[in-house]
């Protein structure tokens, strides 16, 4: 039968400020989890301040079982972060009750169904401290830019290239793209993802490759949500990506948007688990991104990848790029335009100063 695998995470309180996680935190997921006997397999982690559930299973995507499972998980941790006075304790558990689904309550979920193939090697990227929009480039790079994936070029199985659905988070609707036909149709849009995020990316016969939380924006709580620290997976091999062709991508650190108060344009920078605790203007933005060989649903793994060294120069070359940014302080583009900041001050700054704009 088909295997799903589903990726949960939510921020439920950071340590300290926001920049990690503290271990009760991931002790108390493990310990949850364990208990469901409904996964074939888990695996808990974290990156900056967000817990991600790794978990596979055998109930289909949009589960109500498997998401209550993980809204419950998150609760238990709440308590906990209540307990320990973390920093924003619940931070992400948006609504007072679980309903049926977490998309829109809080929590960011990617998850996808599929057969297992003979070898099946996945990545689970994970991000703080930026948005969904942050995977546009790299998804791109993946699966249409044959600098990037030479497979696209020589591996017959991935020369007809690849469909991306694309959201409009402003309208809620979806478009999907063919490459490399709608190439420069794909482009207009990607390119500016505050508003236009890649879902999911197939095959050409319709076969899932990677699939984002990418979810539309909620207005809840008086703020819209739905594009927070984002994670990814992406399967590789056999007429997909190679992993390092997934991975190749993060070598060159892009801006994305978030970084400190979630109003700033910062580089993504790739780096290990124990390296994922951003703390400079709570930032950089990070990402992780961990490989499993299924086998049977199981989970063998994680490879962290992105403690190999090969990405040292990445990070010191987004290290370069964070220092240049923040030389720009409060100017744009460092800050955010005004229409993406998320705690803005605008409105207040404006009405005390109403009487003193005049005529120009
Ligand atoms: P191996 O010969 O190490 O399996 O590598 C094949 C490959 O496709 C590398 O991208
Ligand atoms: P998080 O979304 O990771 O909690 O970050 C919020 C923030 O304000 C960082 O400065
Ligand atoms: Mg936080
Ligand atoms: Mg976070
Ligand atoms: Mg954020
Ligand atoms: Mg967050």
């Amino acid at each position: 039968g088909k295997i799903t695998v589903t990726v949960i995470k939510a921020d439920v309180g950071g340590f300290v400020g926001h920049s990690s996680v503290h271990e009760e935190l991931l002790a108390t997921a493990r310990e949850q989890l364990a208990k469901s006997p409904l996964l074939v397999d888990f695996h808990v982690t974290h990156v900056g301040d967000d817990i991600n559930l790794i978990m596979t299973h055998r109930q289909g995507v949009d589960s109500e079982e498997i998401h209550k499972l993980a809204w419950d998980t998150f609760v238990a941790c709440t308590e906990v972060a209540k307990k320990l006075k973390l920093y924003g304790a619940g931070q992400d558990l948006l609504a007072d009750a679980f309903s049926g689904n977490v998309k829109g309550l809080g929590p960011g979920i990617a998850e996808m169904e599929f057969f297992e193939r003979t070898s099946e090697p996945i990545i689970v990227f994970a991000a703080d401290k930026t948005e969904p929009g942050a995977w546009n480039l790299p998804l791109y790079k993946m699966f249409a830019d044959p600098f990037n994936t030479i497979g696209l070029v020589i591996d017959p199985k991935m020369h007809e290239g690849f469909k991306f659905e694309v959201l409009d988070l402003l309208e809620n609707k979806k478009i999907i793209f063919n490459t490399p036909e709608d190439l420069y149709d794909l482009l207009v849009f990607i390119g500016a993802p505050g508003r236009y995020c890649i879902k999911s990316v197939y095959t050409k016969a319709g076969e899932i490759a990677a699939t984002s939380s990418t979810q539309r924006l909620n207005l809840m709580a008086g703020r819209y949500i739905g594009k927070d620290d984002p994670v990814l997976i992406v399967r590789c091999q056999s007429g997909l990506p190679a992993v390092g062709e997934a991975l190749e991508p993060f070598a060159r650190p892009h801006l994305v948007s978030g970084w400190m108060r979630g109003s700033h344009s910062g580089p993504l920078m790739p780096v290990s688990v124990a390296d994922a605790t951003p703390s400079r203007f709570d930032g950089p933005p990070r990402v992780i991104a961990l490989g499993f060989q299924l086998a049977d649903g199981k989970l063998i793994g994680p490879q962290d990848f992105f403690a190999d060294k090969a990405y040292d120069r990445a990070r010191e070359m987004a290290l370069m790029i964070a220092d240049y940014m923040r030389s720009l302080g409060p100017f744009e583009p460092h800050r955010l335009h005004l229409e993406e900041m998320e705690y803005t001050t605008l409105p207040l700054v404006l009405e005390k100063l109403k009487d003193r704009f005049v005529k120009a």
